[in-house]
């Protein structure tokens, strides 16, 4: 037995779930403890980010000598519990819950948008009965506006009050009450105004563990199980929130937090959640294209890079400047930098679209952050310096003028000059799509997005964290890294880059404190650059 052991720290106890021995801290729940067994009791009205309520009786357990069944989301594990989470009594008991709860659920299933990730469909295929009893017709309660990105299916609440608790004590915004009593209980907003302008409200949709609360944005979209998921960071601001981008047919279809304890917890801004159409834009640069008079020519990879790395050779001018987008990975900016090391040095520039800065008061360091691009502080790194105005436009004047090699990457220039780079005596354009001021490149050569590669961002901590490709690129485009690296490997004695994990350690060349990270140790919590403090940089 499990209290038969005399234990060798105070802080802990030790317990038996479903016969498997646990030492857990001293204060651990139940249902937190079960899991750490890698055993998931079923549960509504708990979240680790939250209050708990001990509401939905949904999380019930058998602990042996207890008078009755145990809300495993509330009680704590005692020193010697012996637990039973698929015991007759707890097993039958959650199939009484469950019933309850399908008394008035409409079986909505076909329609709803939670179809697939449904905790009320799972936990009834899992445990529930086989067979409904119920003969009278359903209550019908129908639809709300609560105003943001939200809609709100009263019929199928089962009054978890998650959502409640997130506005109360995460976003301290008290825009949402249960109104009514006993099986008139309804979830509400106090005025009209509903859950407009609170730029946070969208985790209650997460949150919601059945399709009571649906994305408006998302409504009717796609199926939970026609999506496929990979793990990334928001591109959108720098505080770089790690999410999951859910794609279909190649196209990102929503994006949903990952939860990092250290950066995000469980949540994300809505402005960030919804700003992903740009990743799905089409008519990119599919294809490398190099100058021949007044016309642009499609050539492979390997004749592209061959003439660039001709021509930076041959060419008379070598001071380079640059114009990067922040939203390019570490990898990225810090390979340019290096091509710019070797073609002779040189300065540039970004330009980054900023606003108002909006903080999470129930976890302060989340904020929607001014910059709203992921990258900003890793483009600073490699020697990149803020120009232009808050709308990412201008502060291109310096590089229209200059005289000799000029880069950009990834910056689309919509609003650049007539005429921008002929200036230069070699204009290398780097990105996504064909701008005119793009067009007026010697050499065009197609990058993917963060979403189609691998690669890392830095954020306002300074941490390094990785994200995954999530879809395809478009026809020949290829990381900036890797274009780069090839390049490099052309025109210097540089080892060519074959993965991102190479791309990745190259950064220390240009940023010793890189050194101290791997691909390996970033894992996918990521990690604070090691001698960020020393450097006090
Ligand atoms: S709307 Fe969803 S999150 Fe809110 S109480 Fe109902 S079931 Fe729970
Ligand atoms: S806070 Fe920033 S990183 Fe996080 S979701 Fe919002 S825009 Fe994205
Ligand atoms: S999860 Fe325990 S009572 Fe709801």
């Amino acid at each position: 037995m499990a209290d038969a052991t005399p234990k060798a720290n105070p802080e802990t106890v030790r317990c038996t779930i479903d016969g498997m021995e646990l030492e857990v801290p001293k204060g651990t729940r139940i249902i937190d403890a079960a899991a750490r067994a890698g055993i998931d009791v079923p549960h509504y009205c708990y979240h680790p980010g939250l209050s708990a309520p001990a509401q939905c009786r949904m999380c019930l357990v058998e602990v042996e000598k207890a008078p009755k069944l145990q809300p495993s989301c509330t009680a704590t594990v005692a020193d010697g519990n012996v637990i039973h989470t698929q015991s007759e009594k707890a097993l039958e008991a959650r199939k009484g819950v469950l019933e309850f709860y399908l008394v008035n659920h409409p079986l909505d299933c076909p329609v709803c948008d939670q179809s697939g990730e449904c905790k009320l469909q799972d936990y009834t295929a899992a445990e529930g009965r086989a067979m409904g009893r119920l003969k009278e017709p359903k209550r019908v309660q129908g639809r709300d506006d609560f105003g943001g990105d939200v809609l709100f299916n009263a019929d199928r609440c089962v009054m978890c009050t998650r959502c409640v608790r997130f506005m109360r004590e995460v976003a301290q915004d008290e825009r949402l009450a249960v109104v009514q009593r006993g099986h008139k209980n309804v979830i509400d907003t106090f005025f009209d105004e509903g859950l407009e302008g609170n730029i946070w409200a969208d985790n209650i949709v997460d949150l919601c563990p059945v399709g009571a609360l649906v994305s408006k944005d998302f409504l009717h979209k796609a199926r939970a199980w026609d999506l496929d998921r990979a793990p990334s960071i928001c591109p959108n601001c720098t505080q770089g929130c790690n999410v999951r981008l859910e794609t279909r047919d190649n196209a990102v279809m929503r994006i949903k937090p990952r939860p990092n304890p250290e950066v995000n917890a469980h949540w994300m801004c809505d402005y960030g959640r919804l700003n992903y159409e740009w990743i799905n834009r089409e008519g990119r640069i599919e294809a490398p294209l190099v100058r021949d008079g007044d016309r642009l020519v499609g050539v492979s990879w390997a004749d592209a890079l061959t003439r660039l790395a001709g021509a930076l050779r041959d060419v008379p001018v070598r001071d380079a400047r640059a114009v990067v987008s922040p939203f390019m990975a570490n990898e990225d900016a810090g390979a340019l930098r290096r091509v710019m090391d070797v073609v002779g040095g040189g300065a540039g520039v970004y330009r980054c679209e900023a606003g108002e800065e909006v903080v999470l008061p129930g976890f302060p360091t989340l904020a929607l952050r001014p910059d709203r691009a992921a990258n900003v502080h890793g483009v600073e790194l490699f020697g990149f310096k803020r120009a232009g105005g808050t709308s990412a436009t201008g502060g291109l004047d310096e590089a229209a003028a200059h005289r000799g090699v000029l880069f950009v990457l990834g910056d689309e220039l919509a609003d650049a000059p007539e005429g921008f780079g002929a200036n230069a005596s070699l204009y290398v354009y780097v990105g996504h799509f064909a701008s005119p001021a793009a067009r007026n490149a010697d050499f065009i050569l197609p990058a993917t997005t963060f979403a189609e590669m691998e690669g890392t961002f830095t954020n306002i901590q300074r941490r390094v964290q990785r994200f995954w490709p999530a879809i395809q690129a478009p026809g020949m485009a290829r990381p900036a890294w890797q274009i780069l690296g090839v390049l490099l490997a052309g025109i210097s004695d540089a080892a060519p880059v074959g993965t991102a994990a190479d791309a990745f350690e190259a950064l220390a060349s240009v940023r010793p404190e890189f050194g101290g990270l791997s691909y390996t140790d970033l894992a996918q919590g990521g990690a604070v650059l090691p001698s960020f403090a020393e450097a006090g940089d």
